[in-house]
């Protein structure tokens, strides 16, 4: 099978099973630390995971709703942080090689900035799959990004690892938040 049509088997059995089981795509469990613990495990740094959901007050009195609105503006702040940082790169590189790789993330993170909004409007409409779906994108998108830049010193190697991480935290809530994992 061609791996394209596996993907989209897989989202409709995702789909699927969100339609069979409302009560689990509206779980409120509340946030505590071991539901954070729960959530974090999986992202490539524990800590920051943790650490970044904690920097909210609201995230021990709130559930998973609440939780992915959090993740989400995590995400967002980051993202717009580092979009406008890579403008600025593009407008002063002048080294050939480098310019086209900043212009190459400058679109990357231009359709991440979108997905983060769509994300926005879709987490206000409790449609929390297609808030699963703007999360995987944003998180494509850093290793877009990464993919593309060639110089090790780049400093938008740092910021964009960061933003990758953001979007991770904002899939692994929102996908909790859907019952699918
Ligand atoms: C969602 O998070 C944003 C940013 O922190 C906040 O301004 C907003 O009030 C939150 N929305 C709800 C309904 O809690
Ligand atoms: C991020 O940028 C988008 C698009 O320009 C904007 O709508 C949104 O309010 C910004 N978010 C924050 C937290 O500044
Ligand atoms: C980069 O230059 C363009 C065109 O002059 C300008 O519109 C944009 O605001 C600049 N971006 C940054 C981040 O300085």
């Amino acid at each position: 099978m061609a791996p394209s049509i596996c993907a989209s088997l897989l989202l409709s059995l995702m789909l699927a099973i969100l339609l069979i089981c409302p009560a689990s795509a509206r779980l409120t469990l509340k946030a505590d630390e071991g539901v954070l613990h729960d959530i974090c495990s999986p992202h490539r740094d524990p800590p920051f995971c943790l650490k970044a959901l904690k920097s909210d007050p609201r995230t021990i009195t709130i559930d998973l709703v609440g939780l992915t609105n959090i993740s989400i503006h995590l995400a967002d702040v980051a993202a717009n942080k580092t979009f406008a940082f890579i403008g600025s790169l593009v407008n002063k590189t002048s080294d050939p090689k480098l310019k086209p790789q900043y212009e190459f993330c400058h679109q990357f993170y231009e359709s991440l900035v979108g997905d983060i909004e769509s994300a926005k409007d879709a987490w206000k409409g409790g449609d929390y799959f297609t808030v699963v779906v703007a999360a995987d994108s944003c998180l494509t998108s850093t290793g877009d990004c990464r993919d593309v830049i060639t110089t090790n010193a780049s400093p938008l190697l740092r910021e964009n690892k960061e933003v990758s991480y953001y979007c991770e935290i904002f899939l692994l809530v929102s996908k909790r938040l859907s019952g699918l994992s």
